[in-house]
């Protein structure tokens, strides 16, 4: 753990100087703006009281000294005191330049088919409901590799939504709170079909795209049916080492995805690669089915296409795969913002049959955050 040992003041704010030799200059407009005093922030929430117009454009310094650890700093010209503890200081201004960012590819574990030697991340059902450790692990594999599998989920139809219950919210959709999975007369979607379905993410088409999906099997005796995860983020990694260019045609390019049945008709403009600030990965999405007429300017498309196939290709390659067969009582539960599924095709003889789910990861990340201050 980092200490203050000194402080120098300069025209522009403060230096501050840790045993370690590292220092962070500190403006006065910043200090100013982050005071934790009861006029600026609200002592029961935290929340801040203080807005950005009500500081003196020429904000500035009049003394401030280190005393047991702590900084008080006198302002001018609006004669503010402040005060910021030794614990505070250390995790709000020690590493300014790291960005605070749980969603981007440089917060994630990428995986390829043969990471999991070891096993996949699973956790038994009861386990992940009544031990809060468990329930962080599992969500921990969520954020960090993008999936978890829960073992002996009760086979009760609705047991979907219980499960999100435990971490979070249910996200309703025109397929309604939870969809069935299984093979019907005139689907109004692929996925309500016997037919395989390739690499996607799920409803590109909806904005914002829903973070989470859970499929919880409650029957599986038909042959086929096995089940493909594909981590999206190896792929646009791969994408750009690859080429590039073709990286940078499939973030800055937008295309249309769509669905449409009698009821609905859903659209979104949206990347099939959404970066950051610092240009990460924050989202894939892919989805074949529902991908619409393709709108770009045509001098652009002759450079769009090789770009798009690549992409297409990598999520093909099977060597970037995970293949299980979901067996009845099994979840999966994954982000549905980097991890791509697919299915393989199924007999018509026999039951498969599965109920899905979406949730949110603001939710769970919410919710893990609390468990590891807890646990
Ligand atoms: C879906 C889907 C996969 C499966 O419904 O979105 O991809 O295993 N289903 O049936
Ligand atoms: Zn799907």
């Amino acid at each position: 753990m980092s200490r203050i040992v000194s402080l120098q003041q300069d025209a522009d704010g403060v230096i501050i100087e840790w045993d370690d030799g590292k220092s962070t200059p500190l403006p006065a407009m910043w200090l100013r703006d982050h005071c934790q005093g009861a006029e600026c922030r609200d002592p029961g929430n935290g929340q801040r009281l203080l807005n950005i117009t009500q500081i003196p454009p020429d904000i500035r310094i009049a003394r401030a000294e280190l005393r047991d650890g702590r900084l008080l700093v006198d302002f001018e010209p609006d004669g503010h005191h402040s005060e910021f503890g030794a614990a505070w200081l250390l995790q709000n201004c020690r590493d300014l330049e790291s960005q605070h960012d749980d969603r981007s590819e440089r917060a994630k574990q990428l995986w390829r088919g043969d990471s999991f030697a070891d096993g996949l991340p699973r956790c038994d059902y009861t386990s992940f409901r009544d031990d809060a450790t468990h329930q962080r692990e599992a969500l921990r594999a969520v954020r960090d590799l993008g999936f978890v599998l829960l073992d002996a989920v009760p086979c009760e139809p609705g047991e979907v939504l219980r499960v999100i219950r435990h971490f979070g919210y249910v996200r309703e959709t025109n397929y309604g709170p939870l969809f069935e999975v299984r093979a019907k007369v005139d689907a109004n979607n692929l996925a309500y079909t016997n037919l395989g379905l390739g690499c996607h993410l799920d409803n590109p088409y909806r904005d914002p795209v829903p973070g989470l999906q859970l499929l919880h099997c409650l029957a599986s005796s038909t042959d086929g049916g096995e089940s493909v995860l594909q981590d999206g983020f190896m792929a646009t990694h791969l994408l750009r080492e690859e080429n590039p260019g073709h990286f940078e045609i499939l973030s800055r390019q937008w295309i249309n995805f769509r669905f449409r049945d009698a009821d609905t008709d859903l659209r979104a403009r949206v990347p099939f690669i959404e970066v950051d600030d610092h240009g990460n990965v924050i989202k894939v999405r892919f989805n074949n089915r529902s991908i619409d007429t393709i709108h770009l300017p045509p001098a652009e498309l002759a450079r769009f296409y090789p770009a798009y196939r690549h992409w297409a290709e990598i999520l093909e390659r099977v060597e970037l795969q995970i293949e299980f067969k979901l067996e009845a009582g099994q979840l999966i539960l994954f982000d549905n913002t980097r991890v791509l599924h697919a299915r393989r095709a199924y007999a018509a003889i026999g039951t498969r049959h599965l109920q899905g789910a979406y949730s949110d990861l603001d939710g769970l990340y919410s919710r893990l955050n609390r468990l590891e201050a807890t646990t």
